[in-house]
């Protein structure tokens, strides 16, 4: 018997993903939280795809490290820049270095994400989970569309199939009144990153850029280890079991990035290469809107 459309993501995770043969010799991918689990394994997967990357990431020695790899091992260019996404205007001034040396963005994957167990505050007094996951991939997106207009560029922003733990509270966003816990703040986090992409998309799609999200499959990272020492053991000893390899992940965002067939496709929610449906308070409607403008506001608060 089908499954309805809206419980369609019960049976994704069994589907592997789409791949393609497509090569993306001469392009430019920007690659967020590029140094460990589904965005190393991916810059590894683009390298491999004849791409030049530019990788966004907070550690430098971890960086310096990989830029070695990448060259040696596939002779591709590979720039990287320091930013603290817990920080926006960390993220800020990494993105006025890049806007300055950079002439092109073919494909931006915003994929820097964490998950934490305690209600944390930055220094924007914004709760971090919604900062380092959604406010800083919003103003990456924003502040680069210039350079992804140039070539017609894609945006991939890595979502996650635990937006379904958690509306996004406009009321109440960085959980000072409501009981906070490691899945609701990590679900809003992505909702409120679906509203934007709808909100966004159909604005994008017509200056040539196309905006999409998508579930990375569940896989064997590095998300969660910042907690403290029962949510590690819990996570290695028993989430990992379960969970798929990031080769997987890095495999679908090489797809939506460089096969011609998805080359138009805009404002769609995809589990790993399958488009699907979000949960029913993540989907379009007139809060998305109202969520933007939101997130913007909080952004330019932070950055005055
Ligand atoms: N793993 C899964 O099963 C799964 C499922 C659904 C969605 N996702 C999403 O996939 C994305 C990647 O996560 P992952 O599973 O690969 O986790 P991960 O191994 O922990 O990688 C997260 C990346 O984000 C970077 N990062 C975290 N906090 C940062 C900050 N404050 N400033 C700058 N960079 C920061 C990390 O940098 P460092 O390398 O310096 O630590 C790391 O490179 C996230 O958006 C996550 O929500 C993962």
């Amino acid at each position: 018997m089908a499954l309805k459309p809206q419980y369609e993501f019960l049976t994704l995770g069994t589907k592997p993903p789409h791949q393609t043969k497509a090569t993306l010799s001469g392009k430019w991918v920007l690659i967020t939280g590029a140094t460990s689990g589904i965005g190393l394994s991916a810059a590894r997967r683009f390298a491999k795809g004849k791409a030049n990357l530019i990788l966004l990431v907070r550690n430098e020695q971890k960086a310096l490290a990989l830029t070695k790899e990448l060259i040696s091992q596939f002779g591709i260019q590979v720039r990287f820049y320091l930013a603290d996404f817990s920080k926006l205007k960390s993220v800020k001034d990494a993105l006025q270095s890049i806007t300055q040396n950079e002439k092109q963005i073919d494909v931006l994957i915003n994929n820097a994400g964490v998950y934490s167990t305690k209600r944390l505050l930055t220094q924007d007094q914004t709760e971090l989970v919604l900062t380092v996951n959604h406010l800083s991939s919003l103003l990456i997106t924003e502040t680069l569309i210039p350079l992804l207009g140039q070539s017609k560029g894609r945006i991939i922003q890595v979502n996650s199939e635990g937006h379904r733990f958690s509306r996004f509270a406009l009321e109440d966003p960085h959980f000072k009144k409501r009981w906070y816990t490691g899945l609701r703040s990590y679900g809003a986090s992505k909702t409120a990153q679906l509203h934007t992409v709808w909100a966004l998309a159909p604005t994008l799609f017509k200056q040539g850029i196309t905006l999409n999200a998508m579930h990375p499959g569940a896989v064997q990272s590095e998300i969660g280890l910042n907690n403290g020492w029962l949510y590690r053991t819990f996570k290695k000893l028993i989430i990992n079991r379960m969970l798929k390899r990031v080769e997987n992940s890095a495999e679908a965002l090489y797809y939506l990035a460089a096969d011609s067939s998805v080359k138009d496709a805009y404002g769609q929610y995809y589990y790993l290469t399958h488009p699907t449906m979000p949960a029913k308070h993540a989907m379009k409607n007139p809060l998305s809107k109202k969520i933007l403008t939101w997130s913007k506001k909080v952004i330019q608060l932070a950055l005055e």
